[in-house]
């Protein structure tokens, strides 16, 4: 059984009024079915885009990117990275969280998505670096 990290940027088809709503209801159906499939990964979110890493065995990462990938609230999806790994970079999160708010905005910066630079035209390099550091920013 080989455990792979799949890693994808996508642009945001989420209406301003009713972002935070709509995160929070992809964040609950997001933590329900991973929890049952033991996937997971951090979603990282933009006004404009996400960034999402997702790790687990290949025939569940492989259902449950299927299942994104179709999803009418965000577009335009760059399937960045798909490999085995040896482990987990985010054993204890059926899937983790960060959106550029006033407290993160700081270390999306530093990774350079600003309001004028979308976090869905990052490299890998980029999103797995500023991943990391929310990560460590959470605690
Ligand atoms: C940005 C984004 C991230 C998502 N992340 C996950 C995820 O990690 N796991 C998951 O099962 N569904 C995730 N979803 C939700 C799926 O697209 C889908 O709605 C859900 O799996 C239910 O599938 P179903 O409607 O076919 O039952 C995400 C959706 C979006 C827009």
């Amino acid at each position: 059984m080989s455990l792979v990290r799949l890693v994808y940027a996508s642009r945001s088809r989420l209406v301003e009024v009713d972002r935070r709503v709509e995160l929070a209801r992809i964040l609950e159906t997001a933590r329900r079915l991973n929890a049952e499939r033991h996937v997971t990964g951090f979603l990282m979110a933009t006004p404009g885009g996400f960034a999402q890493i997702l790790e687990g065995e290949a025939g569940a990462i492989a259902e449950t990117y299927g299942r994104i990938m179709v999803d009418p609230r965000h577009d335009e999806l760059r399937l960045l990275a798909q490999d085995v790994v040896e482990q987990r970079q985010f054993a204890g999160w059926a899937m983790a969280f960060a959106e550029r708010d006033e407290t993160t905005e700081f270390i999306f910066g530093l990774y350079g998505v600003s309001p004028d630079t979308e976090i869905f035209e990052q490299p890998l390099d980029v999103l797995l670096d500023l991943a990391g550091e929310l990560a460590n920013a959470k605690g």
